[in-house]
């Protein structure tokens, strides 16, 4: 375990399969005391209140502006004595103050194999460029857009006669498979950042068992 406590904090803005199964998964699930979302009508939140945590709506047009909001955000975070953060499908820029509040303790989920296709549509981008293979990225937030260090990558096939929801639903798959792993990574202390290399150490349990 690392000297950071491991209460999590999972930011999502719609409907929320990466967070269900991040409740889902026996390691990180107990761990997370809050979800936030900056739209209200967000299915996560109701998936969160489903399981007893905390849901929390924070809207950025209830602030002047980027900044405020940002701060609004880390102070809520910071109140809740969150020690780590779990980007899952929040469709937001995160703000540099809620990061300096964080470092290398936020991670994101990127549906393409990042550095290829940032930003909000990477499934769509990845279709019209052609491209046979794509897949899921998870990265450390840093203060540029899916750029952070990479701590998993997974590629997909596409295939022939993929549109945008059939690629998109095996790239769910890989999600719910391969963020839970590393988020738990991340809340064990088992990420060791070097410059833009991750090192992921194994679980206690695969070490000892050799
Ligand atoms: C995921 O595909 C993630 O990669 C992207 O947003 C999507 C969220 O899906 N950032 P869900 O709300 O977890 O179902």
């Amino acid at each position: 375990m690392s000297d950071v406590n491991p209460r999590l904090a999972v930011l999502a803005s719609g409907t929320g399969t990466n967070l269900q199964a991040l409740m889902d998964d026996p390691q990180v699930g107990p761990h997370i005391v809050v979800v936030v979302s900056d739209r209200p009508e967000a299915m996560a939140l109701e998936r969160a209140r489903a399981r007893g945590i905390e849901a929390v709506v924070c809207r950025p047009a209830d602030h002047p502006d980027r900044a405020s909001h940002d701060r609004a955000l880390r102070d809520l975070l910071l109140e809740r004595d969150v020690g780590y953060v779990a980007l899952a499908g929040y469709m937001r820029i995160v703000g540099p103050e809620l990061i300096a509040a964080f470092p290398n303790r936020i991670l994101n989920l990127h549906p393409a194999l990042l550095p290829a296709f940032p930003g909000m549509h990477a499934v769509e981008d990845a279709l019209a460029w052609g491209v046979k293979v794509t897949g899921v990225t998870v990265h450390i937030v840093d203060e540029e857009v899916d750029h952070g260090p990479i701590v998993a990558q997974e590629p997909v096939r596409v295939r022939e006669d993929d549109d945008v929801e059939s690629l998109r639903g095996r790239i769910h798959e890989v999600e719910h498979r391969i963020f839970p792993r590393a988020v738990r990574a991340l809340i064990e202390g088992r990420l060791k950042v070097e410059g833009r290399v991750v090192h992921v150490l194994e679980e206690l349990e695969e070490r000892e068992g050799g």
